[in-house]
């Protein structure tokens, strides 16, 4: 059953206005927001589009997740595709956030390896900056193509994970709910290599209500337990989920 919501960290969740300012070929946009909305890496905000407050056979359409890709210089954030498409630049947004436990890059990595199992890597693209400023050397595992990664970042494709696992003192992974399963299985029988090092998660599902409601649509069995990847995650600890 959905735990109840005295977890929720609600009080520190904020409601303000924001901008999709352009969009970008590979589906992610630049968003402003004020600075403190901003998701760190894994968190992410529930964004309303304001001018999109019917839909045909009525009610209002749902908020979608945005997580943060980069962090700009200037306040606001580069999002992670997908985008609605039927959202344009200089769409006004209403934002609420930023929710949920976002990835913790510990200060004493030097080995970090990020791991996008099923998709675009983009939800981890912002701890590359983080890592790269206490000098730690960043391997990237993805199937996908990413454009403008610093030279400095190696990449491997999936089928080198176990490899790059080995190598490394920490690991931040996307994957979808549905395939949390076949993760498990890759890394089936490698417990050396899973418990050398730390690793963290990030379970993507659908999140409609963002902990407020306590629908229970993003629920995840979790050790004969349910937890909510909204409120309990989106980031959880590798170890917990093997
Ligand atoms: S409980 Fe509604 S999205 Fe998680």
């Amino acid at each position: 059953m959905p735990t109840p919501l005295k977890h929720v960290k609600i009080f520190q969740m904020k409601i303000a206005k924001g901008k999709l300012e352009e969009t970008f070929l590979d589906g992610s946009a630049r968003i402003t927001c004020p600075p403190e909305l901003t998701p760190t890496p894994g968190q992410y905000l529930l964004a309303h589009a304001d001018g999109s407050d019917f839909i045909p056979g009525g009610g209002a359409p749902l908020p979608v997740p945005l997580f943060s890709s980069l962090i700009l210089p200037s306040s606001g954030f580069r999002s992670a595709p997908p985008l609605p498409s039927s959202w344009r630049p200089g769409e006004s947004l209403t934002l609420r956030g930023p929710i949920g436990h976002g990835f913790t890059l510990p200060p004493a990595a030097r080995k970090i390896v990020l791991v996008a199992f099923d998709e675009s890597p983009a939800r981890l693209l912002g701890l590359i900056s983080l890592a790269l400023k206490q000098k730690a050397e960043v391997v990237l595992v993805s199937n996908l193509q990413t454009d403008d990664l610093p030279e400095v970042v190696e990449v491997q494709p999936l089928k080198g994970l176990i490899g790059a696992l080995q190598w490394a003192d920490y690991a931040a992974m996307d994957v979808s709910r549905e395939n949390l399963n076949q993760l498990r299985e890759r890394l089936a029988g490698k417990d050396q290599i899973t418990a050398k090092i730390e690793a963290q998660v990030l379970i993507r599902a659908p999140m409609p209500c963002g902990a407020l409601a306590d629908c229970g649509v993003c629920a995840l069995t979790f050790h004969h337990d349910w937890k909510m990847v909204c409120k309990d995650g989106p980031v959880f600890e590798l170890k917990d989920l093997l």
